[in-house]
């Protein structure tokens, strides 16, 4: 019989980066362009304030939705910086990394049945989380000719009587894909014509380039009082060990469930972290700011040097830190295989370079391929130096 846990995959991620690290223990140089990590130092007055935290014996359980100064701090950003409209730091639970406030939501809202529209591809752990909870992912397809936009039509198309979610991640892991205002404005109408929640995922929303401008869903007057925002500290200021997140409802009963859930199952944030995370949002934003201008250069660096090298069609994204390529017919292939797994597991023995095979991220991801750009300038330097003549000695 198959528990429900069964259907959970270990992550194709986890098993190119177990290969790199074996590869890297027996002496090799390998480039981590496998997985989302920052390679930034997190910002100093937030890594003060946990210093701080631990000489004052700040060390004891806290409330389970996050400490006062903190939901304060979120509250405050929320509303100046996204635009949201909640009453007041009630409305904010902290909780462990973005991770776990998906798994909340999703074991908050659904129903065993209850349908999930979302993105494919999607990082993977959407749909497992979806699963979880009992519910169905529903994947709309991006197109790489419509840019790998989520587009609304298609949206539409996908509702059914047991809908009960739109999904919505921008900026979009895996493809860099941004949202602008309009097409969100379109998905907002949706949910409001066909009476569905909304979960907005917006972990990415400080690495975006090119002067985009990230818009929170749940600001738009057709998504408010439907929406669940999900939100990350792990790229907005490289606190991705430190594991910090928060949830942003209004809805009094989810309100509930998301409180239940965190007290049985964290029962709160580590305390430290929570002072170093009230001190980043508090505090100046020029770590931030300047990691977006890096993560920028590296993003000019990486897809010049795939649009130089065969193979491989780029995708140029606009924020993430992810760039995400469709693999050409062409592709003579690796030990026999021309699959997408055959172009990351050809990269990792020809030069040690660490990429995450497209089929990880869904149906669609077939066929592509998506290299991190979150790892040290240096290495994606040097692996956009290796690209385009490794790529062209593959001989299948
Ligand atoms: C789309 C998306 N959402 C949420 C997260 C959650 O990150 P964390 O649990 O580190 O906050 C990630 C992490 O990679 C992500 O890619």
């Amino acid at each position: 019989m198959s528990h429900i846990v069964d259907q959970v995959s270990f992550g194709a991620i986890v098993q190119v980066r177990d290969r790199l690290l074996d590869q890297q223990a027996q002496g090799r140089k390998v480039l981590r362009l496998e997985s989302g990590d920052p390679s930034f130092d997190i910002p100093v007055h937030a890594r003060e304030a946990m210093e701080k935290a631990l000489r004052d014996g700040l060390t004891h359980y806290t409330a389970s939705t996050g400490i006062p100064p903190l939901r304060q701090a979120i509250y405050r950003k929320v509303t100046t910086e996204n635009g949201l409209h909640i009453p007041g730091p009630d409305n904010v639970i902290v909780t462990n990394g973005g991770m776990n406030g998906l798994y909340i939501v999703f074991r908050a809202l659904l129903d065993p049945g209850d349908e999930v529209i979302l993105p494919d591809p999607m990082w993977t752990e959407i749909a497992e989380n979806i699963k979880l909870a009992g519910g169905v992912p529903v994947p709309v397809r991006l197109r790489p000719e419509a840019g790998y936009q989520y587009r609304p039509a298609d949206i539409e198309a996908a509702v059914t009587p047991r809908t009960k979610a739109i999904f919505v991640n921008t900026p979009h892991n895996p493809t860099g894909m941004v949202l602008r205002r309009p097409a969100l404005e379109a998905i907002a109408a949706i949910a409001e014509k066909h009476n569905l929640l909304l979960i907005s995922d917006e972990a990415y929303e400080h690495v975006i380039f090119d002067g985009e401008q990230h818009v929170s869903l749940g600001s738009l007057p057709a998504a408010q009082g439907r929406t669940i925002t999900v939100h990350s500290l792990s790229k907005t200021y490289a606190m991705s060990g430190l594991r910090l997140g928060y949830v942003i409802a209004t809805d009094e009963l989810i309100l509930e469930r998301l409180k239940k859930l965190v007290r049985c199952t964290i029962n709160g944030v580590n305390s430290v972290a929570q002072h170093g995370a009230a001190a980043a949002i508090n505090g100046p934003q020029d770590a931030t700011l300047a990691m977006a201008a890096e993560y920028q250069a590296r993003r000019d660096m990486l897809f010049a040097a795939l649009e130089e090298s065969p193979y491989l069609v780029p995708f140029k994204p606009s924020g993430a830190f992810y760039l995400w390529a469709r693999i050409t017919p062409d592709w003579p292939g690796y030990q026999g295989k021309t699959d997408d797994w055959s172009m990351t597991n050809y990269l990792i023995d020809a030069a040690g370079i660490g990429s995450s095979p497209g089929s990880a991220f869904g149906p669609a991801g077939e066929g592509h391929i998506r290299f991190a750009f979150s790892c040290s300038t240096d290495q994606v330097r040097e692996a956009a130096g290796l690209l385009p003549s490794v790529l062209r000695a593959a001989k299948g």
